[in-house]
């Protein structure tokens, strides 16, 4: 007999489960449902992360594509359906005659959206997406001849990373590209003279409880995927800001002392997790940076900063940071 081989999904639970503290990675959010609350959170009135980004590249996109003084082809890190990335090449197809744009994801129908819309949408643009995850696997950039690349890492994606993968993230990005190509890397920033850590847990325990739904999903997902039996009533979703390490946590609260069985393990034999009561399941790290942090993360993967773009209340920051000589 062969053996089937072991899902990821079951590989990352089983670990993280057995683990203490308990933990779970953040990418098991976005299965299908997953992803369809995540792009509910970006339209709430407390996740002003989407919106601002947005208005930032509306406002500066010129300034960002006439930066590099030359053609550009656009690279995107984590593209998704590239919603936010019709703006920077709105713009860039107004300055050159043509766009090769290269979207990187693991998600092959949220590449093929963002082909389909991308195209219909700037005729000057060639979309050229890879699948691949951009964490565990090679990345290939493909130039235009006589371009600029520009690497887009926006989203504050970069904000699910501790430091060192961070800039292990950026680093890997570096070795494909040459000094004088350029990233716009997107992150949330620390909270600030104009920005309370309460709106900052509110943008991660919104009213109407999408968030929460969005970090219960996680359990829904286990029991689809590996015949668990979490209930879901039994865990409630927190938001926590953790100042030392300028980060907001998301943990699943359990409820109760319970037990929960996962059908479908890595030995295959049936696996109980014991909680305690009040002892939680980590879910996420959204890490929140100072400019100052952002400029030594990218100098860390030899990027330095050309110019920084942000929102008068300094919600989010754009920062535009040229390749330099390792
Ligand atoms: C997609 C990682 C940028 O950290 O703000 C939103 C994910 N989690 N609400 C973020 C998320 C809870 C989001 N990122």
């Amino acid at each position: 007999m062969i053996a089937e081989a072991v899902s990821p999904v079951a590989t990352a639970a089983c670990s993280g489960l057995a683990a203490s503290p308990k933990t779970l990675p953040p990418w098991l959010f976005y299965d299908e449902p997953g992803s369809q609350l995540f792009e509910q959170i970006t339209q709430l009135p407390e996740y002003y992360l989407t919106r601002t980004e947005r208005s930032l590249f509306a406002r500066h996109a010129n300034d960002i594509l006439t930066h590099l003084a030359s053609p550009v082809t656009v690279l995107e890190l984590g593209a998704g359906t590239a919603t936010k990335t019709g703006i920077l090449l709105q713009a860039a197809a107004r300055l050159q005659p043509s766009v090769l744009y290269q979207p990187i994801d693991v998600s092959p129908s949220a590449l093929e959206d963002a082909r389909e819309n991308l195209q219909a949408s700037i005729p000057e643009v060639t979309v050229q997406p890879q699948v691949a995850n951009y964490i565990t696997e090679a990345i290939r950039v493909e130039r235009a001849r006589e371009t600029k690349v520009l690497a887009l890492y926006i989203g504050s994606s970069i904000g699910n990373f501790a430091p060192q993968e961070a800039s292990a993230i950026l680093r890997k990005l570096r070795a494909q590209l040459e000094p004088g190509d350029a990233l716009l890397l997107g992150a949330d920033l620390a909270p600030g003279p104009n920005k309370s850590v309460a709106q900052l847990l509110a943008a991660y325990d919104d009213a109407a409880g999408v968030t929460a739904a969005f970090d219960r999903n996680i359990l829904a997902r286990l029991n689809r995927e590996l015949g668990a039996n979490f209930d879901l009533a039994g865990f409630t979703h927190q938001a926590r800001w953790n100042p030392a390490e300028s980060r907001i946590e998301m943990h699943l609260v359990s409820g109760s002392r319970q037990t929960v069985t996962i059908a479908e393990t890595v030995t295959g034999a049936p696996l109980d997790i014991h909680f305690a009561e009040d002892e939680t399941i980590h879910t996420e790290n959204s890490y929140k940076f100072t400019p100052e942090r952002l400029a030594a993360l990218l100098a860390s993967a030899d990027f330095a900063v050309a110019q920084t773009f942000t929102d008068p209340a300094e919600l989010f920051a754009v920062t535009l940071a040229a390749a330099v000589e390792s």
